[in-house]
């Protein structure tokens, strides 16, 4: 059942200081807890201890050394209480647990053959009876016994204390962290790891060892996260003042994960896929995700740790700020402009989604049935979206002042969102009153914005109206503050602005650049001194997590796409003229006319094309179409999705951009290759981005080309380039061309796990009546586990989002199919089986007969028996009518 935001009480007990005993063997763990207690004075006089547990097997308790008899507690499912307590005490407990049956990986698991633990939010419960929520923190004593040889390294947090072999083949080492912390930052590692070594020395002096983990196999995969770890932690210095405060700072790298990673203090746990790089495995992409999801556990260390989260509804506290933080820390390693698209992007295909679906809620959630659950896109990036309001209407010197006070105020404490705001409020004088309620309100707001030229006035009125459609329980919309960056395009360039009635415009040199602040449902913003009629550049830099609309024609369009200084607004530009040029040809196409593909739009991008002064990777990234889910999203409002119509329009416009341009692609793909050794670095990675965008439409314009993709494919010196001819192979050379690669491909990749997981994905997607078919085949081979959450992710999340034609096949099938996946996984992992039916929820946007087999599949899962508390939520907020 729910639980509220508003039932938030202080707890009744705290926890001074916590022992915990491992004795870890095949076919148990025993778990000796004693916990140092005492009564949270004002909260609760006299009230019993209520502990959380999950699945333990209490084997013995005692309160202050005294063993308590059964009439002295009482167990229920998921609690142990003990009525009778004193205000201060010691309550010790030994469980027993079963690491190795645990497939949910969350509490303390095998990951093929070591231990490993994963506790945030709730997974220390399943460890031992404890206060489980971060707003206890206690001092951790922590000591690990297990069989010397299969376990050489024993690992906890904080600082090793004491290492004694035990004479019988067992060992046994002790770790003490003096920080206090909530159980979800605690972590165990235990196996036979080999690492490398690195140290690093602070601004302030102190000389840490940085120690990756990994087996002996991936030895050679961590100089990648090694070196992105160490500019983590100078970055951190020096654009936060931040400081490390251990000699220790460990990562480990495990397979079998189901998230990305976890900042435990001292002792990250990472998924395998997001710390292992090496050129010949690991794609650009891959090499610039280790080095953000580095840093991003590395700055949990204060967003997280140092200042802690009160309660799970305060999630984005540490989620939204540290994603803020990490992405500020990629745009400063590489392309500022190609990072702000990509998040720009995820946030507009898949956080608006989430926001115009069943399980919309707000950046601070104020319910949930499953926290688990809550760990989305709202969450982590509207969040990160939500601070960089912040930071854009405060300037970054008062950002930064605000940030001081935040973490000089709160260190060792466990805060809230509203603590946050407040500090920066304070630091800065800004009031935010009005803008805390991005934080509360769930939805996408929509800018309505309108122009109007005043020739004789020489005067530029922007009308803007801003509204938020309903979401779940929240009918009512109120007016946020939404800061709008804008330019005045003209012809010669971008104009000086002037706002009627206020000081010049100082933001930038050349006073072409203003921030308006939208706080009104409709509001009027006049420009002066406009001496032509300009083309509005709205939103400049993605400024605001909105969807804006302005009825631009295609030559303004066009216009902004190829002149305005905003990079995000030239590639913005480019999207809208796709989408409007795809809604076009999806129209004719429905009513059977014969599609014409607008040359202007054709033009426009060959222009862009043939432009050698621009980055290569934004070239690529505006010249990409728009996926089909996207446009499934858009064509939702406009009266149900289909999904033949939007695939085959898409399809026509790529061809026809392909045949356009075909003899510009074809010195698109020659120009950028690159010579020199590989290197993750921009300027290669832009390259072969482009170049590899070039090649698929050069796949697409002309069967022969398919050659190209071959040749790429047999001399390709990188994973980038082999996984990019490869997936152009599958998806359109014939069945015996790609059979070919593919089956090339698993033969000399199959012992790196991670290369076959983009196997199986690549499979996953390609296209025809054969896939469903062969992705069922797929199940069964030896090379998939439904156990690893990766390969999960790679093939049947692969499946779902990245072949929407066969996913959506009108026979139902696929959602069968992907239902009974989710119904074995609502068993094994809970968490996987909820995160998979994302794309079954959004059954409303899609017409008939789409719409109704998914409502049908994710009924017949609704009445299966024993459901998981979190597919339960997913399943009951997408079914409510
Ligand atoms: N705190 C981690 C991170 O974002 C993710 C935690 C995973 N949580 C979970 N419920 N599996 O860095
Ligand atoms: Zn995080």
């Amino acid at each position: 059942s729910a639980i509220y935001l508003k039932d938030y009480r202080p707890p009744a007990f705290l926890i001074e200081r916590t022992e915990l005993a491992f004795d870890l063997h095949e076919d148990r763990a025993i778990v000796e807890a004693t916990l140092h207690l005492r009564r949270n004075s004002g909260v609760g006089a006299g009230e019993a201890l209520v502990l959380h547990g999950q699945e333990l097997e209490l084997l013995w308790l005692a309160l202050d050394g005294r063993e308590l008899g059964e009439g002295e507690y009482s167990l229920a499912e998921d609690s142990l209480s003990i009525a009778d307590v004193p205000d201060q005490f010691t309550l010790s407990s030994r469980c027993r647990i079963r690491p190795q049956d645990n497939t949910s990986l969350e509490g303390l698991y095998k990951s093929r053959t070591m231990f490993c633990t994963q506790c945030e939010a709730e997974g220390f419960r399943k460890i031992t009876w404890y206060l489980d929520r971060p707003d206890v923190m206690a001092e951790f004593e922590v000591s690990i016994e297990a069989e010397k040889a299969r376990y050489p390294v024993l690992l906890s947090n904080g600082n090793p204390v004491a290492a004694e072999d035990l004479g019988n083949g067992r060992h046994r080492a002790r770790w003490h962290d003096p920080f206090p912390k909530p159980a979800y930052l605690f972590a165990l590692v235990a196996g036979d790891l080999r690492s490398v070594d690195d140290s690093f020395t602070t601004r302030g002096g102190r000389q840490v060892s940085l120690r990756i983990f990994v087996e002996e196999k991936d030895l050679d995969k961590c100089d990648h996260a090694m070196i992105s770890l160490k500019k983590s932690m100078r970055w951190d210095e020096e654009v936060y003042g931040r400081e490390y405060d251990l000699d220790i700072f460990n990562i480990v790298a495990v397979d079998d994960f189901n998230m990305g990673a976890m900042e435990n203090k001292s002792l990250n746990i990472f998924n395998s896929s997001c710390v292992l790089c090496s050129p010949e495995t690991t794609t650009d992409k891959g090499f610039q995700t280790v080095e953000a999801i580095v840093a991003h556990e590395y700055f949990h260390n204060w967003s997280g740790n140092r200042v802690t989260c009160r309660d799970w509804f305060q999630l984005s506290l540490k989620e939204g700020f540290t994603v803020f933080r990490d992405a500020e820390f990629s745009a400063d390693m590489g392309s500022r402009t190609v990072k702000r698209v990509e998040d720009a992007t995820v946030m507009r295909t898949a956080q608006f989604a989430e926001d115009a679906g069943p399980m919309a809620h707000p950046v601070r959630p104020d319910s949930f049935i499953e926290i688990s659950n809550f760990y989305t896109l709202t969450v982590y990036e509207k969040g990160a979206e939500v601070v960089r309001m912040i930071h854009t209407l405060l300037g970054p010197e008062a950002f930064r002042k605000g940030s001081d006070l935040y973490f000089e105020r709160h260190d060792g404490q466990a805060v809230t969102c509203e603590d946050f705001v407040l500090a920066m409020e304070e630091a800065s004088g800004t009031d935010l009153g009005q803008f805390r309620r991005w934080y509360a309100q769930a939805g996408t707001p929509l800018l309505s914005v309108g122009g109007d030229y005043d020739e004789d006035a020489q005067t530029y009125t922007l009308s803007v109206r801003q509204s938020t459609a309903p979401t779940p329980g929240q009918p009512e919309k109120q007016p946020l503050l939404i800061p709008l960056a804008v330019g005045l395009l003209g012809d010669a360039g971008n104009l000086p602005l002037q706002l009627e009635g206020e000081a010049p415009n100082v933001e930038s040199e050349d006073n072409t650049h203003l921030v308006l602040k939208v706080t009104e449902a409709e509001q009027q913003f006049v420009f002066s001194g406009v001496r032509e009629r300009p083309v509005p550049s709205l939103l400049r830099g993605f400024s605001a997590p909105v969807r804006l609309e302005y009825n631009y024609s295609r030559e303004e369009l066009c216009a902004l796409m190829s002149r305005d200084d905003d990079g995000f607004v030239r590639w913005d530009a480019a999207q809208q003229l796709a989408i409007s040029v795809l809604q076009e040809v999806e129209g004719q196409i429905r009513e059977d006319q014969a599609a014409r593909v607008d040359p202007l739009y054709l033009k426009a991008c060959e222009t862009l094309l043939q432009d050698t002064s621009l980055d290569p990777a934004m070239v690529a990234e505006m010249l990409r179409l728009p996926g089909e889910g996207y446009l499934a999203e858009l064509a939702a409002r406009r009266g149900g999705a289909r999904v033949e119509s939007i695939h085959l329009a898409r399809e026509t416009v790529l061809k026809a951009l392909a045949l356009h341009a075909e003899a510009t692609w074809l010195e698109a793909y020659r120009r950028n290759v690159v010579n020199a050794p590989y290197a993750p670095v921009a300027g290669q990675i832009a390259a072969r981005s482009l170049r590899n965008l070039s090649l698929e439409y050069l796949a697409l314009a002309r069967e022969e080309h398919i050659a190209l993709a071959r040749a790429q494919y047999a001399s390709a010196g990188n994973m980038t380039d082999s996984l990019a001819a490869l997936r152009v192979i599958s998806q359109r050379g014939t069945d015996a061309q790609r059979d070919e690669a593919l089956d090339d491909f698993y033969r000399r990749w199959q012992a790196e796990a991670l290369v076959v997981n983009q196997w199986l994905q690549v499979q996953a997607t390609v296209p025809g009546e054969g896939a469903l078919a062969r992705v069922q085949g797929l199940l069964q081979h030896e090379a998939f586990d439904l156990r690893n959450p990766n390969k999960v992710r790679s093939l049947v999340g692969g499946f779902a989002n990245g072949n929407p034609l066969q996913f959506h096949r009108a026979d139902g099938a696929g959602y069968r199919f992907h239902g009974e996946v989710i119904e074995a996984l609502n068993t094994s992992n809970p968490q996987i089986a909820a995160r998979l039916l994302a794309p079954l929820t959004r059954w409303r946007n899609y017409a008939a007969p789409q719409g109704a087999a998914m409502r049908t599949e994710l009924e017949r899962l609704a009445a299966l028996p024993k459901l998981s508390p979190d597919v339960f939520e997913v399943l009951s907020k997408s079914l409510v009518d």
